[in-house]
């Protein structure tokens, strides 16, 4: 097995109030690829990322990254939220660099990856930025920071729970490029969880629908639209609307809308 696949088998997850958020769930997440996760609010999306990236204990099931079971801190792992997280007190470009220092357990960057950091922020719009504080910046720019952050990170896996969740539609749209921009350049593992269904399409190399709580996955879709792609391009392609058809039928079935 590859040290940068994601395999959960039949994972099921209880909290301590008895609440069952995850029951025989199932996935796997091959090396370079990006999948995608829809589903309803509360079907357990994060609590299974937060199983895989080991920040909660496994109950019952099995959660392997390559060959190793999951635990908190492991440095192949880089893990992006709705919240920037940033630390104020940092320039943004101390910030880019916090994940790296964080792996490398030093504050002096190895040679190149100062200029990576430079070359990252400029590629999502923000050179220029370079010493200036979060609180001089917009949501948007900030979530920008992070993406730097976390494709500054060697990790070949990504996490991403909806980190473009709360920014407006055009920030939005100029991240989602942004993000293909910096995979397709170098394919790591992604794990992505979204509820923007034009989103996962345009990302998604395989959208996988949840079931509502306790949550399982229901269907699986390939998303065979060649890459690289544009995302003002793909508005204009009719599989596009095929599938946005198709993932929102399974959703709204599961919602009983
Ligand atoms: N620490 C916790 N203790 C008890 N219940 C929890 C805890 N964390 C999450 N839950 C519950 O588990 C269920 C799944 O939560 P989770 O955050 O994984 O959902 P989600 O699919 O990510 O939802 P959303 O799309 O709204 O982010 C929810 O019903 C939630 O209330
Ligand atoms: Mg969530």
């Amino acid at each position: 097995m590859y040290r940068n696949e994601i395999n959960v088998e039949r994972v099921s997850h209880r909290f301590a109030t008895g609440l069952l958020a995850v029951e025989d769930m199932s996935l796997r997440v091959a090396p370079g690829e990006f999948v995608v996760i829809v589903g309803p609010s509360g079907c357990g999306k994060t609590t299974i990322l937060n199983l895989i990236a080991g920040l909660i204990a496994r109950q019952s099931g099995k959660v392997t990254i390559g060959e190793a079971v999951p635990r908190a801190g492991r440095q192949d792992i880089a893990y992006m939220f709705a919240q920037d997280a940033l630390l104020p007190w940092r320039r943004v470009i101390d910030n880019v660099l916090f994940g790296v220092e964080i792996h490398t357990g030093t504050r002096k960057p190895k040679p190149g990856v100062l200029e990576q950091a430079h070359g990252l922020l400029a590629m999502v719009g923000l050179a220029g930025f370079e010493t200036a504080y979060p609180r001089q910046l917009s949501h948007g720019m900030r979530q920008r920071v992070a993406l730097a952050r976390t494709f500054l990170m060697p990790s070949p896996i990504l996490l991403m729970d909806e980190p473009f969740g709360a920014l407006d539609a055009h920030t939005k749209l100029a991240l989602e490029q942004g993000l293909l921009r910096l995979w397709e350049s170098n394919k790591r593992t992604v794990l992505f969880i979204t509820h923007d269904l034009a989103e996962a399409i345009v990302l998604a190399d395989r959208i996988l629908v949840c079931t509502t709580r306790p949550g399982r996955i229901k269907s699986e879709i390939a998303v065979d639209l060649p890459r690289p792609r544009s995302i003002s391009a793909l508005q204009n392609d009719p599989r596009y609307h095929d599938y946005y058809q198709r993932i929102w039928g399974d959703l709204a079935a599961e919602m009983a809308i």
